[in-house]
């Protein structure tokens, strides 16, 4: 029997691909959302006001825990749960590896040198991705009660621009997470025999929802990032008076 050996691919200079189409598109489109949602997120949780507007609340400030114990924006205080669910969701670390640490930019095209280590030092952070669920599935609920309570106006039942906004990012946000790796494997994961578990045949249709949303995680990752900012953004406006909002009912 002949014995075949392969040969390792040898590294691309960084940049280098030999591939003729628009690789780079992608990659810079990917860094400029990241960074303007960041940016933007970072500054308007450190203000710490027009995040009410009639019934709503912003999104990156609920649920809303004040006190006089918290001198800073509330929203510290509860963006490190979905900030840090985000941020080790499997989706967005090939996005930010790709497209801001260049490690490479794209299938086919030299990244910067550097020695894969595995998951380890700060890496470690990465698999507390399955830890920071259990608070983002808390969220969905808290970010639907909002949603139900943008209905709820002082004079009574309606409905504006912002009851839309509202109950759209809770649709996004409810179906960022419910496609997350981590909670397919929860419901669904190391299980062979759906038939011969106890419950089997609601853990086969929870995997299948799960699967669902899953399939299209990356296209339920971006627009949850823009309509959450969109939200706070069209609630700090209308707090601040630049804009009204339209009352359908
Ligand atoms: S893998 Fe993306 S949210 Fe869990």
């Amino acid at each position: 029997m002949s014995e075949t050996t392969t040969a390792a691919p040898a590294r691309l200079p960084f940049l280098e691909t030999e591939r003729l189409d628009n690789w780079w598109s992608g990659p810079i489109a990917t860094a400029a959302g990241l960074i303007l949602f960041v940016v933007y997120s970072t500054w308007a949780a450190f203000q710490g006001d027009h995040y009410m507007a009639g019934p709503y609340l912003s999104p990156f400030y609920s649920p809303l825990i004040l006190g006089d114990w918290w001198p800073l924006s509330p929203a510290l205080l509860i963006l490190w749960a979905p900030g840090g669910f985000r941020v080790t969701c499997y989706y967005y670390r090939k996005a930010y590896y790709r497209s801001l640490f260049l490690t490479p930019p794209a299938c086919g095209v030299g990244g910067k040198p550097q020695r894969y280590r595995g998951e380890r030092a700060i890496l470690l952070f990465q698999n507390l991705h399955r830890y920071f669920l259990y608070p983002a599935l808390a969220l969905v609920v808290i970010l639907w009660i909002d949603a139900i309570e943008a209905f709820f106006f002082q004079d009574g039942f309606g409905m504006g621009v912002g009851t839309i906004v509202l109950v759209l990012n809770a649709f996004f946000l409810m179906g960022f997470t419910f496609g997350c790796n981590s909670l397919r494997h929860l419901v669904g994961g190391n299980i062979d025999c759906y038939s011969c578990k106890t419950l089997g045949n609601q853990r086969y249709g929870a995997w299948r929802m799960v699967s669902m949303f899953n399939q299209h995680h990356m296209v339920w990752a971006w627009i949850s990032l823009f309509w959450v900012g969109f939200a706070d953004l069209y609630i700090r406006l209308v707090s601040m008076g630049i804009v009204g909002d339209v009352r359908f009912l």
